[in-house]
C-alpha cells in the first residue's frame, strides 16, 4: 500500500477512537475529521454529517482515498451512494442496506428470511389493533417505533398499563414518522452481548465480543441512552457462541442482503441477546457501535486501514484480525441530567501526567477561548486496559475520579457484569 488520504465522519466517542486507531497506521498519509470534537481537533473539518453534498465536494478536493462514516444518520441519508456516485471510495453499507439499522419492519423480515433465531413480532399500523395483541399476549412485552428514533423508541414493558400507554406514547407522534409503525415483540431474557462484524458483502470477519451498559443508573436501572460504558470480553461469551453466532445469524444475513441486491459491506453490527434457548438476535446496527467502538479499537493489534480497504475491495478473506489479550473497559462520563435535559458549556480539565494503558476518548466537548467545554449529552469516554476487568475497571476509575468534569454523571459498575460470573 502507499500513502493514504482519510476522511471519518461523525463527532462522537467513537470517531475520536477510530481517529486515535487509524493514527497509528504506517499507511496513513493524512486524516481528517468532520465534524470531529475537542479530542480531535488537529483534524478537524467543519462539515456536518448531514451535509453530504459538502462532504463529498471536500473529498474530492482533498483527494480522500478513503472515507469512513460514523453515525447511522448520514448512512440513511445514502452518503455511500452519493460517494460511490462520484467514484468515490467509502467504508459503510448503501441506504438500501442500512435499512437494516433504519427500518426495524425491514430487519425484522430479513430476518424471517434468513431464519435467524430472534424474539416474535408483530407489526401494527393501528393502535386498537396493537392494543388488542397486547391483551392476547400479556405482559411482559415490548413495544417498538419502526423507524430511527436515536435509541428511544423502545419500551420494555412488565405491566399492562405500561405497555398499553406505550402504544399511544409510540404512535401519538412523539416519534413523527419513525412511529407510524409499531413493533409489538416477544420479551426475551438474558444478557445482551454486542458483536460487531467487518463485512465486505460475503466474508464478515467478527470484532471481539463487548457488552454494553444502556441504562443511565447502576445495576442497569434508568432510562436507556446511547450507552454508558462498555468492557471487552465478556467472559459470557464463548468459542463456541461465536461460531453459532457467525453460522445461524451473520453469514444469514450477508446472503440475504446479496440476494435482494443489497450486498452488505461496512460493520454489521449485533445487538444478541443469550437466552437459555440460545443466542437471539434484538437488533441490527449498520456502523460502529458507540462506546463499542472505544474498546474495541483498544484491543485491536492490527493495523485498522488495511481491513477497512479491504472491505472497499472485497477482498477480506485474505485479512487476518490480531487482538489483544488484554480486558478494555470504557466508562462513559455524560452531563448532568443525561439522557433527558442536560447542561452544556460545563468547562473540563484534563490531568497532564496518566497512565499509558489509558485514553481518554472525547464525545461531547469543544474548545471555546482555549477552554474545554462539555457540549454534548456524553462527554468523555474513559478506557484502560488490564489483565482482568478488575485492573482494568480499577485503572479506568482512578482516571475518572482526577479528572475535573463539576456534576459529571457516570456509573460505578461498568463491567462489573463480567465479575460476577
Ligand atoms: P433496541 O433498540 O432494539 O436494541 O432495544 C433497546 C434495548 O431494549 C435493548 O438493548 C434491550 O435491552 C431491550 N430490548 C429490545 N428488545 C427486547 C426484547 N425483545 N426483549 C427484551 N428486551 C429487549
Ligand atoms: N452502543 C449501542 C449503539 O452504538 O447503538
Amino acid at each position: 500500500m502507499s500513502k493514504y488520504r482519510v476522511l471519518i465522519v461523525g463527532n462522537g466517542g467513537r470517531e475520536h477512537a477510530l481517529a486515535w486507531k487509524l493514527v497509528q497506521s504506517p499507511e496513513l498519509e493524512r486524516l481528517y475529521v468532520a465534524p470531529g470534537n475537542a479530542g480531535t481537533a488537529m483534524w478537524n473539518v467543519p462539515i456536518s454529517v448531514q451535509d453530504i453534498a459538502g462532504l463529498v465536494e471536500f473529498a474530492l478536493k482533498e483527494k480522500i482515498d478513503l472515507t469512513v462514516v460514523g453515525p447511522e444518520d448520514p448512512l440513511s441519508l445514502g452518503i455511500v451512494d452519493a460517494f460511490q456516485k462520484v467514484g468515490l471510495r467509502i467504508f459503510g453499507p448503501t441506504q438500501a442496506a442500512a435499512q437494516l439499522e433504519g427500518s426495524k419492519s425491514f430487519a425484522k423480515t430479513m430476518m424471517e428470511s434468513a431464519k435467524i433465531p430472534t424474539a416474535e413480532w408483530q407489526v401494527f399500523e393501528d393502535p386498537a389493533k396493537a392494543r388488542e395483541f397486547i391483551h392476547a399476549i400479556g405482559v411482559p412485552c415490548v413495544l417498538k417505533a419502526d423507524g430511527l428514533a436515536a435509541g428511544k423508541g423502545v419500551i420494555v414493558a412488565m405491566d399492562m398499563d405500561t405497555a398499553l400507554q406505550g402504544v399511544d406514547e409510540i404512535m401519538d407522534g412523539n416519534f413523527g414518522s419513525a412511529g407510524k409503525t409499531l413493533l409489538i415483540e416477544e420479551f426475551l431474557e438474558g444478557q445482551e452481548v454486542s458483536l460487531l462484524c467487518f463485512s465486505d458483502g460475503i466474508t464478515a470477519l467478527p470484532m471481539v465480543p463487548v457488552q454494553d451498559h444502556k441504562r443511565a443508573l447502576d445495576g442497569d436501572l434508568g432510562l436507556n441512552t446511547g450507552g454508558m460504558g462498555t468492557y471487552s470480553p465478556p467472559p459470557i461469551w464463548t468459542t463456541e457462541l461465536e461460531e453459532t453466532v457467525m453460522r445461524d445469524h451473520v453469514f444469514p444475513t450477508l446472503q440475504v442482503m446479496r440476494e435482494r441486491g443489497n450486498p452488505f459491506t461496512g460493520v454489521l453490527f449485533l445487538g444478541l441477546m443469550l437466552t437459555k434457548r440460545g443466542p437471539k438476535l434484538l437488533e441490527y446496527n449498520v456502523r460502529f457501535g458507540d462506546p463499542e467502538t472505544q474498546v474495541v479499537m483498544k484491543k485491536l493489534k492490527s493495523d485498522l486501514l488495511p481491513i477497512l480497504w479491504a472491505c472497499t475491495e472485497q477482498t477480506l478473506s485474505k485479512v487476518q484480525l490480531e487482538w489483544k489479550e488484554e480486558v478494555a473497559v470504557c466508562v462513559v462520563m455524560a452531563a448532568q441530567g443525561y439522557p433527558l435535559a442536560y447542561t452544556k458549556g460545563v468547562p473540563i480539565r484534563l490531568p497532564v501526567e496518566r497512565d499509558l494503558d489509558t485514553v481518554i476518548f472525547h464525545a461531547g466537548t469543544g474548545i471555546s477561548e482555549g477552554q474545554l467545554l462539555s457540549t454534548g449529552g456524553r462527554v468523555l469516554g474513559i478506557t484502560a486496559e488490564g489483565k482482568s476487568i478488575q485492573q482494568a475497571r480499577e485503572k479506568a476509575y482512578a482516571l475518572v475520579d482526577i479528572i475535573d468534569f463539576p456534576k459529571a454523571h457516570f456509573r460505578r459498575d461498568i463491567g462489573v457484569k463480567g465479575l460476577e460470573i
